[in-house]
Formats: C-alpha cells, sequence, structure tokens
C-alpha cells in the first residue's frame, strides 16, 4: 500500500467486527511506529497494549462505571480535551462533524438520551477486539505531544498497511485515574488518549461517516 492510500482510506471507525487482531500485530505496529521523528530524539510515547483478557475486565468496569449516568461523570481530568467556548472555524468543525455522524446514526438532535447512548460506546472501544492506551510523562509539553501525535498516525497508517482499522479516543482523557490505575502506571506518566483496534464493520452506518475537510484557502498561506 502506498502512503498516499494509508492517509486516503484511514477514517476512525466506530463499529467493529468481532474479528480478532492477534496481540503480536498489535505490538508488531507499534513497534514500527517508533521510528516517527520526535524533537531531539525524546521518543515520549508510553504505549500499552490492552490484551483481549483485559479489554473484557476494562469493558465490564467501564459499563459498571458507566451504570445509572445520565452522562458519564468522569474522574478529574489531567487536561482540557478542547478550549473553552471554541471560537471559529472549530466551533463549526465540531459542530458539523458530530451532526454528520449522528444524521448517519438516524439519532435527532432532540434525541439527547439516544445521543449519550452512542457516546458511551467509546467507553467500550466501540466494540473492538483490540485496544491501546497513549501516556506522556507529565513533564513533557506541548512539542512532545505533538511528536506523541505523530507516533500515533504513524501507527494508524501502518495498521491500514495491515488492513486494520483504528479510532483515536481522547475522550479517555475523562478518566484518566481510572484508567491509569487499571493500566498500573508509574506515577509520573499521565494518560493522553486510547486507541480502538480492529476490523471494520462495513454494514454500521456510522462508518459511511466521510469528515469533511477544509479547503486550503483556510489553513495555507505561500508567501
Ligand atoms: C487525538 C484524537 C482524539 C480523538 N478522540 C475521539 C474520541 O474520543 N471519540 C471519537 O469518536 N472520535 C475521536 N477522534 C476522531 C476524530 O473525531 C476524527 O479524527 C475527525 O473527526 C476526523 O475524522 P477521520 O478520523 O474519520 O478522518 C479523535 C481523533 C484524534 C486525532
Amino acid at each position: 500500500m502506498k502512503v498516499s492510500q494509508a492517509i486516503e482510506s484511514r477514517m476512525s471507525v466506530r463499529a467493529f467486527t468481532q474479528q480478532p487482531v492477534p496481540v503480536e500485530t498489535v505490538k508488531r505496529v507499534l513497534e514500527k511506529s517508533a521510528r516517527t521523528p520526535s524533537g531531539s530524539n525524546l521518543q515520549p510515547w508510553r504505549m500499552v497494549i490492552i490484551t483481549p483478557e483485559k479489554l473484557a475486565e476494562l469493558n465490564a468496569l467501564m459499563e459498571k462505571r458507566l451504570a445509572g449516568e445520565a452522562h458519564p461523570k468522569g474522574d478529574n481530568q489531567e487536561y482540557q480535551i478542547h478550549p473553552d467556548n471554541l471560537k471559529e472555524p472549530y466551533r463549526t468543525l465540531r459542530f458539523e462533524v458530530g451532526e454528520d455522524m449522528y444524521s448517519l446514526l438516524g439519532i435527532s438532535r432532540e434525541e439527547k438520551p439516544k445521543r449519550r447512548q452512542w457516546f458511551a460506546n467509546n467507553f467500550k472501544f466501540f466494540g473492538a477486539p483490540a485496544a491501546a492506551f497513549c501516556f506522556v510523562d507529565r513533564i513533557m509539553g506541548p512539542p512532545q505531544w505533538s511528536d506523541l501525535g505523530m507516533y500515533l498516525q504513524s501507527a494508524m497508517l501502518l495498521f491500514q498497511e495491515e488492513g486494520i482499522d483504528t479510532c483515536p479516543q481522547e475522550c479517555w482523557a475523562m478518566y484518566p485515574k481510572t484508567i491509569h490505575e487499571f493500566c498500573q502506571m508509574p506515577d509520573e506518566l499521565m494518560l493522553f488518549c486510547g486507541m480502538a483496534i480492529g476490523y471494520k464493520d462495513k454494514t454500521h452506518p456510522v462508518n459511511k461517516l466521510k469528515s469533511k475537510r477544509l479547503n486550503s484557502k483556510a489553513w495555507l498561506k505561500i508567501l
């Protein structure tokens, strides 16, 4: 597969088949991804692969955690997922991708409980058979966090090359303490995000979502 094909075909997949992804495959891809560049070669990504047994345990834990909560309450967050009061064009972009997704799911704006129910699927990795978490040392700042992004994109493209789909998930940042404890991580590390890993359920409407992109005029200047 060409890099262009991997970039074009990758999308955030939010419904998976039960076809398993061997832990060795996930490990191989995550190891290959470590060729990602990083400032001063700090390689700040710290990854955890969740094996199927542990995934079943985590799914059960999260189900219990979310039971009876109208909206996931979460732990005390360690970083803010978005700035408060997003300005334009970010606000509209966020709104549009949400509306496009709920429209494919046939859930209207008024059906808040259904929307919340769908959102809660995040916390079972959308039914993916494999998963990973990305942590970073608390001393690291924006430059190293950007290295994490590059690492995760390398991983997602290499998964594409293997025919495997993914969904990066920063919603897990709502549960930093729960996931930190579950993964038995040292105190100096903090959670950035999770990643659902598996094979796309091609029959599910949510996977028909082709997210839009801004025209390059909005973000590209040629001087
Ligand atoms: C760091 C990061 C975190 C994300 N977190 C979530 C998440 O928690 N839940 C979710 O459904 N999608 C999540 N996404 C997916 C984005 O919504 C998606 O990348 C964006 O809408 C563009 O769509 P595409 O990935 O299909 O191209 C995340 C993406 C990134 C890069």
